[in-house]
């Protein structure tokens, strides 16, 4: 998998309001994401859906987003500080070669990996540690853009998770993304 990964700045024009046009935040994560759950977002950036997320788990919730660039952490925390939602969100930067999720194994209700995961030096490895983080029956929405990912790609990083133990359950339709989302056994 390639690591073609999106230079800090470009965290700015990701936060735009213009991109609600195409990518509401609200209408996207609502299916998914409920009071009192905790939510697990790698590759944050500056928070176009952590503020979201962090308002639909409500004050009884969690999110941890974790990332690896420590300007798009610190304008993340920004961003949540301003909007009063730091209290519920672990924003973290992650170590080198992993996510550092060990706290979390077993503890995730929903994931959301929106156009980040092929900037991930492996999917395999990815779809391991966030399986991991995962309750049993918890889910994962993958999102990627075809500009920068192909359709053969795509199906690579879902084959990757279903070797890492996560099912496609779903295939949530979404403008100019492939979508899938993945679920873990129950058992
Ligand atoms: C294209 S941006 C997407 C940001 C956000 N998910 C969105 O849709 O607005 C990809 C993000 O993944 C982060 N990233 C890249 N490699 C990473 C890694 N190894 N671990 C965690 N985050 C990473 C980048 O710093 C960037 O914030």
């Amino acid at each position: 998998m390639g690591n073609h990964t999106c230079p800090w700045w470009l965290g700015y024009l990701l936060i735009s309001p213009v991109r609600r046009w195409l990518q509401n935040p609200a209408a996207i994560l609502r299916p998914y994401v409920r009071e009192g759950m905790t939510v697990l977002e790698p590759g944050p950036g500056m928070g176009f859906f952590t503020l979201e997320i962090a308002r639909q788990v409500g004050p009884s919730g969690r999110v941890v987003a974790v990332d690896a660039e420590p300007r798009m952490i610190a304008g993340l925390k920004r961003r949540l500080a301003r909007a009063g939602l730091l209290d519920r969100t672990d924003a973290r930067l992650a170590p080198q070669d992993s996510m550092g999720l060990n706290d979390l194994r077993g503890k995730v209700d929903f994931t959301l990996a929106f156009f980040m995961v092929h900037e991930m030096p492996s999917a395999s490895r990815f779809f391991a540690e966030a399986a991991e983080a995962m309750k049993p029956g918890a889910t994962l929405l993958l999102v990627e853009p075809p500009g920068h990912v192909k359709k053969e790609r795509f199906e690579a990083e879902v084959q990757a998770a279903a070797d890492a133990g996560l099912t496609i359950v779903d295939r949530p339709i979404m403008r100019r993304s492939y979508t899938a989302l993945l679920k873990k056994s129950a058992v």
